[in-house]
This record gives structure tokens, sequence and C-alpha cells, in this order.
């Protein structure tokens, strides 16, 4: 395989915490393998666009403790079509890119693996997404650091339900994911969880009025996942119609989820995922996402990545089922 000289980097899709330090990590890190690395603006489009800067190692500076992406981001249309994505390649061949690393979600790293099929260019992803729902990688960047942003959103939350005795639904992003519901909860001590992984069939709502309120209590917490039809409102509707007993409130935490300074371990997570996409090119290897299992970096074929099935332990789920009780 002819060696890469050049790279192209991008961020792609919903912003996350933590992609500025995986821009500086890949940077640094090409650039210490003597590659030389071209900053693409926008995501895909920036591509399609022929938007795309030299970088230097200053370019990087002073930037892995801000949230957002120095990049731009951008979901493009333009590249899920065919005319799309020649554009783009003849984009990279006219700025001598070898090699593609995309940082983002889902979308991203499919629009990757098509991207690489059709003109088999080596592309490595990093999963940079706050849903953390891509298969073989234990986290996400950005994860990390929307858990902990919601986490103290509910501690206030809690002051206030508890002060005038209410129900608050509490409604938190993750796309079809229930991570950040799920875990969230657990960390912020409330009483229930609405994930779409729960899959018992059973009412969520039934079961939670049924077991989830002590007898004792007045007041409580329910996370609830984003969803088209089931979110928020719609189970404190339902609470007001069928348990006209409880005071409701609903918050939607919206996208303050996606700000701010990212955790030491999304920094951490980051750099190490930055290192080993650089490391993975220099392997030779092309078309996977580098994740991390057990605290080791792993290669993970786009295919598998994007699958749209990862797993949500059970054990989360009892957990926090016997802590609330
Ligand atoms: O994928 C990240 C995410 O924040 C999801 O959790 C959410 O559903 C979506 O992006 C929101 O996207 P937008 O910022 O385009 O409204």
């Amino acid at each position: 395989m002819p060696k890469i000289k050049t790279i192209g980097i991008l961020t792609s899709g919903g912003d996350s915490p933590g992609m500025n330090a995986a821009i500086r990590a890949v940077t640094r890190a090409a650039i210490a393998n003597d590659m030389k690395v071209k900053a693409i603006y926008r995501g895909y489009d920036g591509l399609v666009n022929n938007e795309i800067k030299d970088f230097t190692t200053e370019n990087v500076s002073n930037i892995i403790q801000r949230g957002g992406t120095i990049l731009k981001t951008a979901r493009s249309k333009e590249f899920t079509t065919e005319e799309g994505r020649r554009k783009a390649h003849d984009n990279m061949v006219a700025n001598n890119i070898d090699a593609l690393i995309v940082i983002g979600g889902n979308g991203s790293l499919t629009g990757a693996r098509i991207f690489a099929e059709e003109y088999d260019v080596p592309c490595i992803g990093l999963p940079g997404t706050i849903d953390n729902d891509l298969n073989g990688t234990d986290l996400t960047i950005g994860y990390d650091t929307t858990l902990n942003t919601i986490m103290e959103c509910v501690d206030k939350i809690r002051d206030t339900a508890n002060s005038h005795e209410r129900i608050f639904f509490v409604e938190v992003m993750g796309r079809d994911a229930g991570f950040l519901a799920q875990n969230s909860a657990i960390a912020a001590g409330a009483e229930a969880a609405i994930i779409p992984e729960d899959s018992t069939g059973a009412d969520q709502l039934e079961m939670f009025i049924g077991h989830g309120i002590r007898k004792s209590k007045k007041s409580c917490i329910v996370l609830v996942s984003e969803s088209p039809k089931c979110g928020a409102m719609y189970y404190a509707e339902r609470v007001k119609r069928e348990y006209p007993e409880y005071d409701v409130r609903v918050s939607i935490l919206g996208h303050l989820q996606r700000g701010g300074s990212p955790s030491a371990q999304d920094r951490i997570l980051a750099s190490r995922l930055g290192v080993g996409a650089i490391q993975a090119l220099t392997e030779g290897q092309r078309n996977v996402m580098i994740g991390i299992r057990n605290d080791e970096i792993v290669y993970v074929p786009f295919s598998n990545a994007v699958k749209s099935d990862k797993p949500l332990k059970k054990e989360l789920i009892n957990a926090l089922a016997v802590l609330s009780t």
C-alpha cells in the first residue's frame, strides 16, 4: 500500500464535547508521523465545496478544553448523493489527500463507509457522539460530559421537585438509544428511566407508578429518552389524565446537553482514539472505527460500528429498579 503522506480531517453530524481534543490528537499524531494535515470545514459539505485548509500544530493549540468543534459540523445532504460524493472525491484528489479521518456518529460513519467503498480511499472513523450508540466501542467521545451535564441539571430540578412535591419528566437526547437516560438516572438517583431498549412490552408509566413511587414519596424524577411519540410530554399528559392527584411538570433539556467543556474522561478518550487513528493508518488499516473496549484500543469495521443495536446491559435496568425502591 502506498505511504500516506497527507490526511484530511473533518467533524460531522451533531457536535460532541471532546471533538476538539480528538482534532488536536489526530493532527499532532499525524505530524509526529511525518504526515501533512488538511482541515476540512463543515463536515462532508466542506469536502464537497472544497473548504479545506492546511493545519499545523499551532492550529490545534489551546482547544483541548473547548466544547463544540473548531472545524464546524454539518449533516450534509449533498454527500448522500453520488454526485456529491464525486465532487468530494475530486477535491480530495485536488488537495492530495490520501486518507480521510471522520469524527462523528452513526450517519457520519455510514457516509465514510459508502465513500470508502465507492472510491477505494482509506477512511478511519472516530466515534464522536453524545449518544454512545456506536457498536464495538464501550464509549463514544462526548457521552461522559453529557452524562455529567444531565446529572447536574437533574440535581437542580430535584430541589424544586422536592419543595413542590411534584413529578418531573426530564427528557434527554440519545436519538434511538437510552444510554444517556438510563445512566444519568442512576447517577442522579432518579426514580425511573423510560428508554427505547426496554423490550418488556409493559406500560412503562404503569410500571413506575406501581413500583417507582414509594408510598412515602410525593416527588419523583423520571428520565425519558427523546422520542417523537412517547417523549416526556406524552407521559406528563397521561399522568394528568390518569393520576390527577399528582402535580406534574416537564423539563426538556435540549441542546444544552451537547455543549460545555469536555470532562477529563472525554479528553483522554479523544486523545487516545486520535493517536490510535494515525497508528491504524500506519499499520495499513482502512475503513474501521477506532474504539475502546475494556480499556484497549480496538479497530471496528464500519459496517459493525453503525449497526443500530448496541446492547444496553440489563443489569443497568435492574440496578435502577432496585435503587429506586
Ligand atoms: O446525535 C446527537 C444528537 O444530539 C441526538 O441525541 C439528537 O437526537 C440529535 O443529535 C439532535 O440533532 P439536532 O442538533 O440537529 O437537532
